[in-house]
């Protein structure tokens, strides 16, 4: 059985695309049967992994609305090991178009329950705001992860973000747990980001991930090349730092992973 992990944060620009996709390669690279899917209307994560959204035909959008079947959705990336089932911009409207639909909420998690038993992660790349689609994102997934920016306000909008858990968790997905809060773009040379940091833990205590991401350029230049960072500079702070992560959340899961053969191999 595989694990469903959102990375979610309502804030824009945290850094959720780049941890998502960034993460999944990572997981892959370690030969950890990974699949990520683009929830965000933006498609970021679709053209980061070097797949035009617009010349999509089957995306995420045509499951959730138009009943396709999500198997034929599912493409293969430049990696081994690393699917993606891709967004498209008419995701745009889809929080419309499911308001008149019964359990409107449980629409993704429906969809995707048959992909659990093929992939040992399922990374879902939320949007930034904390309707239908992350609402379904969040109903669908075993855990949460918040990526946090080392920057001003960084704890501001986290309390409606831990109230969207809770009321998830209380009406739609009991087992929903918070995998871990990530700080992003920390920048060693400032202060801001140490005092950042210390707030972020002084508030999610152990939750807070040992790993913590660097500001590195290579991870804001290879989405224009189509590629993780590992593909684009596999020396690089961020590739290091997110091939951590992996190896932090494996580590955080070895007890659901003692029945996969994929484990001794990390
Ligand atoms: N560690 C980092 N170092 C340098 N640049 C980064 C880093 N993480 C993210 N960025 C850059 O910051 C910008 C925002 O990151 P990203 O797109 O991952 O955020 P997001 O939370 O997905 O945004 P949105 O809310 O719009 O979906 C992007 O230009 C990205 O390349
Ligand atoms: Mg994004």
């Amino acid at each position: 059985m595989g694990k469903i992990l959102s990375i979610a944060n309502q804030k824009g620009g945290v850094g959720k695309t780049t941890t998502a996709i960034n993460l999944a390669a990572s997981l892959a690279v370690i030969e950890h049967s990974t699949l990520i899917i683009d929830v965000d209307p933006q498609s970021n994560t679709t053209s980061g992994l070097g797949i035009e959204p617009r010349s999509v035909t089957n995306s995420i959008y045509e499951v959730m609305i138009g009943g396709t079947d999500i198997n034929e959705t599912i493409m293969e990336t430049e990696m081994p090991h690393l699917d993606l089932i891709p967004s498209h911009i008419n995701l745009v409207g889809a929080e419309i178009e499911m308001v008149e639909r019964n359990e409107r909420e449980r629409i993704l998690l429906k969809s995707i329950e048959g992909l659990k038993d093929k992939y040992d992660f399922i990374i879902i790349d939320c949007p930034p705001s904390l309707g239908l689609l992350t609402i379904n994102s969040l109903t669908a997934s075993d855990s949460v992860l918040i990526p946090v920016q080392c920057e001003y306000y960084a704890l501001e909008g986290l309390g409606q973000l831990l109230n969207t858990i809770k009321i998830v968790r209380q009406h739609l997905n009991r087992n929903l747990e918070i995998e871990g809060v990530l700080l992003t773009m920390y920048d060693t040379r400032t202060r801001l980001s140490n005092q950042v940091a210390d707030e972020v833990k002084r508030y999610f205590d152990d939750r807070v991930f040992s790993t913590i991401i660097a500001r590195n350029i290579r991870l804001a230049e290879a989405p224009s090349f189509g590629k993780p960072a590992i593909l684009y500079d596999a020396t690089s702070a961020g590739s290091k730092n997110y091939l951590s992560l992996a190896r932090e959340i494996i580590q955080n899961n070895k007890k659901m992973f003692k029945s996969s053969p994929l484990l001794s191999k990390s």
